[in-house]
């Protein structure tokens, strides 16, 4: 009877000190690695050793970043494959990029690659980019290449979350995700001024099955761009704004270009932000295309231009004009879009002469114009046949109706 206690008291004991040694083990501190958190001292190091710790461990992990302001120089490589699924949570702490650009010699700050299963809970990330946006290193987006760095960068990392995270005043793109299929961001922040230079908000590319949800983007620029090779895209439930929009491209202007397809936007707000939806390519181009596109339920609010579809596009004026893009677009809805423009043209399709746009559905559109010339907000078309459905004002391309 003694005997038979005792040993179930162990057998239990035995399973409650492996249980608590598999959290507790799981579980790296930065500070436990050196980490100072006063805001001054490079904490970059303790960051990278306590991933490195975390991501060899044979059983879930975390990386914690406790509360409070640490300061990190470039480059921050946190890069898998780790042995088990791994987080890094920062509730609570402000992780801060020194502000000289001359510290950086990579385009960006911090890049997490070839992941499986990372959760990113929380935490602001600084990249203090004032200094930079005066400089004005890449207007218009610059060269090609312009290597300014990114806040955020996440290639391979696939089949993860991230959660609760704020990007802010990053000193080019906040975040730029590639080949990370089957990932889900939700609960973003975006936050850089509205004079602030090339900040886009999440740029994604070369991936597949990426759900953006419940996020809110206050920038300079784009706040989604959405890059070659985006497949089966979702984004819902967004305020933007100030900034650019949701912009699909550019596209057509390298030769490799992977097509874009299939991106469902639902439930957006933009305010005061330049375009609401913009497609961009260039003229004289590779080729490529652009379909299965969904845009629905969608609320602007003095937005420049509305709705944009360029396929002249040639920010640089250094385009050979006069011979088409190459890039088709096809197969796109517009669906349940209301507001106001802030100029007259609410809607614009300027599509290739070589390959018009095909297969575009406009339903219930009101866009009204508010501004100083007064009258009511029109339309410019150029190479497309919108089929309408319901009430779309301004009327689209009258004169093919
Ligand atoms: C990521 O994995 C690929 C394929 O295994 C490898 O070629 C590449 O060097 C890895 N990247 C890094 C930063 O380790
Ligand atoms: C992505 O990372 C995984 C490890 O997580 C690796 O096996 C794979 O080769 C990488 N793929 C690429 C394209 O780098
Ligand atoms: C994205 O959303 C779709 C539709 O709700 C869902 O089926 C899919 O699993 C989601 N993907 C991720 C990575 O969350
Ligand atoms: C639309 O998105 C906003 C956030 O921008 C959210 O508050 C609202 O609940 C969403 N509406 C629906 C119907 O999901
Ligand atoms: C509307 O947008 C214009 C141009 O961006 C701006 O000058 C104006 O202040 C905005 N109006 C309101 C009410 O925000
Ligand atoms: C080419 O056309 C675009 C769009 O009309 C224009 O913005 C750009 O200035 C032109 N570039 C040249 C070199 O003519
Ligand atoms: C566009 O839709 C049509 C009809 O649904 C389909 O046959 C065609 O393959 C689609 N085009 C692209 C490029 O996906
Ligand atoms: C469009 O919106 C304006 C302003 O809200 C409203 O006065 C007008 O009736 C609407 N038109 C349609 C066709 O819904």
């Amino acid at each position: 009877m003694d005997t038979e206690n005792s040993t179930r008291q162990a057998i239990c004991c035995l399973f409650l000190i492996a249980f608590i040694a598999s959290n507790h083990a799981a579980v790296v501190n930065i500070k436990a690695k050196g980490a100072k958190g006063d805001g001054i001292t490079d904490d970059g190091q303790a960051i990278v050793s306590a991933w490195n710790e975390a991501c060899g461990q044979p059983a879930p992990s975390s990386l914690l970043i406790p509360p409070g302001t640490y300061m990190v120089s470039p480059s921050i490589d946190l890069i898998g494959p780790c042995q088990a699924p791994i987080k890094i949570t920062a509730t609570g702490a402000t992780v801060k990029a020194p502000p000289e650009l001359e510290k950086f010699t990579t385009n960006y700050w911090i890049a997490i690659r070839n992941v499986s299963k990372l959760t990113m809970i929380g935490g602001t990330y600084d990249g203090q980019g004032r200094q930079t946006w005066a400089q004005n290193l890449c207007p218009d987006g610059g060269p090609p290449g312009c290597p300014l760095p990114v806040n955020l960068q996440f290639t391979n990392v696939t089949n993860s979350l991230l959660k609760y995270v704020t990007s802010a005043d990053s000193k080019f793109f906040h975040m730029r995700l590639s080949l990370c299929d089957n990932t889900r961001l939700d609960h973003i922040t975006i936050r850089a001024p509205v004079d602030s230079v090339n900040t886009d908000g999440i740029q994604i590319g070369r991936l597949s099955g990426v759900n953006i949800t419940n996020s809110i983007m206050t920038t300079n620029d784009d706040c989604i761009s959405i890059g070659q090779g985006a497949r089966n895209i979702r984004i819902k439930n967004i305020r933007c704004g100030p900034g650019d929009g949701i912009g699909i491209g550019s596209l057509g202007r390298r030769s490799n270009d992977e097509p874009v397809q299939g991106i469902w936007i639902k439930n957006v707000t933009f305010t005061n932000t330049e375009h609401g939806f913009r497609i961009k390519t260039w003229p004289t181009s590779f080729t490529g295309s652009v379909s299965d596109l969904h845009y629905e339920d969608i609320i602007m609010n003095n937005v420049t231009l509305p709705i944009f579809i360029d396929q002249q596009f040639c920010p640089l004026n250094n385009c050979q004009n006069g011979t088409a893009s190459n890039v088709k677009i096809s197969n796109v809805t517009l669906r349940n879009i209301k507001g106001t423009s802030a100029t007259k043209v609410a809607l614009k399709f300027d599509c290739s002469a070589g390959t018009p746009c095909e297969n575009v559905k406009l339903a219930d559109i009101n866009l009204t114009y508010e501004g100083p010339e007064g009258g009511p907000a029109i339309s410019e078309c150029a190479n497309i046949e919108p089929k309408v459905f319901g009430q779309v004002v301004p009327p689209a391309c009258p004169y093919i109706q």
